[in-house]
Parts: structure tokens; C-alpha cells; sequence
């Protein structure tokens, strides 16, 4: 594995461990206030990362290298926002409400940018 698959599928592996984390912290304090910045770290961070990763590994050569790039940094750094966002959102601290709302657009234009990526992909034929 290389280049831009490589570092998504990297940076999931580490989300995966930091999300199983939290959930184990919820589990051993019986508190399961911060459930939904764990669900999204690990359906997120984790699943849909390692997915790009392996994408981006077989399709190395076939994607635009300026809009891949893209992607990577505007999910890594919108991803980063929606997760802080939401541990500070539900430690009551509501205040970061326009903070979360604005992280979830660049996280879903990240995803647009990701469907820029891959569509084009959907037509082309292997040999
Ligand atoms: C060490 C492993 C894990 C622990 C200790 C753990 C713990 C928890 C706990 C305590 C909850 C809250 C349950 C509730 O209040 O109803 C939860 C919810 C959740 N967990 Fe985990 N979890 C683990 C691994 C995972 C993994 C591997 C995934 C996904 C790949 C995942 C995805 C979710 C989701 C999506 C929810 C929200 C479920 C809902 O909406 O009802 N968790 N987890
Ligand atoms: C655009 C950014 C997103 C925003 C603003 C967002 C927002 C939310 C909200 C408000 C909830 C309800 C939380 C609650 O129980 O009170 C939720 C739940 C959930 N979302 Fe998201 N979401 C986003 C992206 C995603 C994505 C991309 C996935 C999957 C890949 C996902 C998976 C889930 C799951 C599994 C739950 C149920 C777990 C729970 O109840 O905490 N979300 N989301």
C-alpha cells in the first residue's frame, strides 16, 4: 500500500483503536453519554477511512491526483472537527453547536469530492 490509500487506511486503523477506546470507557463508567461521538468515530473514522484506503489502493493510478488529495485533507480535517465537536456537544457544552454544523457541510462536501472521484471510475472498463 502507498500514497493517499495508504495514509486513509493508516489514519483508520488509528481512529478504529481511539473509538474502541471511548466505547470501552463508556462501557467500564456505565456512562453512555458520548455514544454518538463514538458511533461516528467508528463508523466514520474507521469503516468509511478503511473503505477510501482501499479504494484509493486499487485505484491508485486511475484518480486525479489533485481531487484525491482533496479529499483526503478536507474529510481528514472536517472528520477531526465533527468528532471533537460532537465530545464537546455532549459534554453539554452547546455553545459548539455552529462549530459541528459547520465541520458536518465540509464532511458531506468532502463525501461530493469523493463522488467526483469515484463516479468517473464506474465507466471505465478493465481489460
Ligand atoms: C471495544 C469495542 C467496543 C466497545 C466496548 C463498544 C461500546 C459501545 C457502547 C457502550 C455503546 C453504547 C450502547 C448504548 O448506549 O445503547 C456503543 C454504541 C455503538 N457502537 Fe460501539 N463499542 C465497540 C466497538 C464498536 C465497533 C467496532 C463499531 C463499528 C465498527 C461500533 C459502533 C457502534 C455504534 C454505531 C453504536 C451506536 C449504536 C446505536 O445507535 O444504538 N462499536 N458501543
Ligand atoms: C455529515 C455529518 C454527519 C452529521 C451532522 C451526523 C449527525 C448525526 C446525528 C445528529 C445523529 C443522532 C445522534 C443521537 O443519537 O442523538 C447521528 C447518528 C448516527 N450517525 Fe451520523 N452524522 C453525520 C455523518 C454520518 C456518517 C457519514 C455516518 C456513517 C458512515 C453516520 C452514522 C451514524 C450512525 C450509525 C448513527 C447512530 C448512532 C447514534 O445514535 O449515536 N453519520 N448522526
Amino acid at each position: 500500500m502507498q500514497g493517499i490509500g495508504r495514509t486513509f487506511f493508516a489514519s483508520a486503523l488509528v481512529y478504529g483503536v481511539l473509538g474502541m477506546l471511548l466505547g470501552l470507557h463508556m462501557g467500564i463508567s456505565q456512562n453512555h453519554g458520548q455514544m454518538p461521538t463514538h458511533a461516528h468515530i467508528m463508523v466514520v473514522g474507521w469503516l468509511s477511512f478503511a473503505v477510501f484506503g482501499l479504494f484509493y489502493a486499487i485505484y491508485e493510478n486511475t484518480v486525479p491526483k489533485l481531487l484525491a488529495r482533496l479529499h483526503l485533507w478536507l474529510a481528514q480535517v472536517s472528520f477531526a472537527g465533527l468528532v471533537i465537536g460532537l465530545w464537546l456537544l455532549y459534554s453539554g457544552q452547546s455553545q459548539y453547536e455552529p462549530f459541528v454544523a459547520l465541520s458536518s457541510v465540509a464532511y458531506a462536501a468532502s463525501f461530493l469530492v469523493f463522488v467526483a472521484v469515484a463516479f468517473p471510475i464506474l465507466q471505465t472498463r478493465s481489460a
